[in-house]
């Protein structure tokens, strides 16, 4: 588990996983390293102890990881991506902050067993931390996750082979889209969509199994990075943050559902139908 931090020197260490608020904790502590004007120092203390602080106490505060997430994430942190992609085994080198991390995990654990969900889809698999985090829950009897790398099904193989969770698990390899028309053909529905692959697609994803049946009726989805690091505010618009702003504006509007955007770590959209 996190310590809390116990003195301000050691919110200083900030390191970048996707959240706004690290970002914010970042330019703060560059213009507090700058600052040149006593008057403002404490307030600028204040603004970045908090900003460090609260994830830091999300952190703390939060269920540990389970040791089968503990094991996934500490590999996955740990392996040599650079060798792999060189190897021709991943075709990019993983970003650190491409996997969920352990205040998300227990958000994702929780929600499974809010929803008491038994059948989930996961669109963006990576090796398979957040696939984990639904998977052992009691209730759940598969998770199936798409994905387009061979590599990072057979991590995540590797490392469920002879737990309870070995047989809970599928993974589809293949371009997200096709697997879904699929798994409408196979007539399959799930309780907990978790969209977290190519951001570009998100509309594509969402609209698709909106309107496909592939949703069960008290179906609900998670959506991850609703904030793009923020750049989905306006203003602070670019890049990916102007599609996810867009995703997230189209889902606000659709009179078939309730949304909640959820300030955990990037941001996680609930999405739920209307009764
Ligand atoms: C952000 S990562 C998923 C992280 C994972 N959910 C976790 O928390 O550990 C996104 C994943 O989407 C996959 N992906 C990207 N484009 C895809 C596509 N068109 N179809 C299926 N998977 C895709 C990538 O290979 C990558 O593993």
């Amino acid at each position: 588990m996190t310590t809390l931090p116990k003195n301000p020197s050691e919110l200083e260490e900030v390191e970048y996983t996707g959240s706004p608020l690290e970002r914010m904790a970042a330019c703060l502590a560059e213009i507090l390293a700058d600052n040149k004007n006593p008057a403002i120092t404490d307030k600028l203390k204040y603004c970045h102890t908090l900003a460090v602080g609260i994830e830091k106490y999300v952190d703390a505060l939060s269920t540990p990881h389970t040791p089968l997430e503990e094991k996934v994430f500490q590999d996955t942190a740990n392996e040599d991506w650079a060798t792999r992609f060189k190897e021709g085994l991943v075709s990019f080198i993983p970003p650190k902050a491409m996997m969920t991390d352990q205040p998300e995990a227990a958000f994702l654990r929780v929600i499974t067993q809010l929803t008491r969900a038994e059948r989930i889809l996961e669109i963006g698999m990576f090796t398979g931390h957040s696939a984990i985090s639904f998977a052992v829950s009691k209730l759940v009897k598969e998770v199936v996750c798409l994905d387009v790398e061979p590599f990072f099904e057979t991590f995540l193989k590797k490392r469920v082979q002879g737990t309870e969770l070995e047989k809970k698990v599928t993974v589809v390899l293949g371009p997200a889209m096709e697997s879904l028309q699929d798994l409408k053909n196979k007539g399959q529905k799930f309780d907990i969509v978790f969209i977290d692959a190519d951001k570009t697609n998100y509309l594509n994803y969402y609209k698709t199994i909106m309107d496909s049946g592939l949703l069960s009726e008290r179906g609900i989805f998670l959506i991850d990075n609703a904030f793009w690091g923020g750049s989905v505010i306006p203003g602070l618009n670019g890049g990916l943050g102007s599609t996810i702003h867009e995703f997230n504006e189209f889902v606000a509007q659709d009179n078939r559902v309730e949304q909640v955007v959820v300030p955990i770590r990037d941001g996680v959209s609930i999405i739920v139908q209307k009764q």
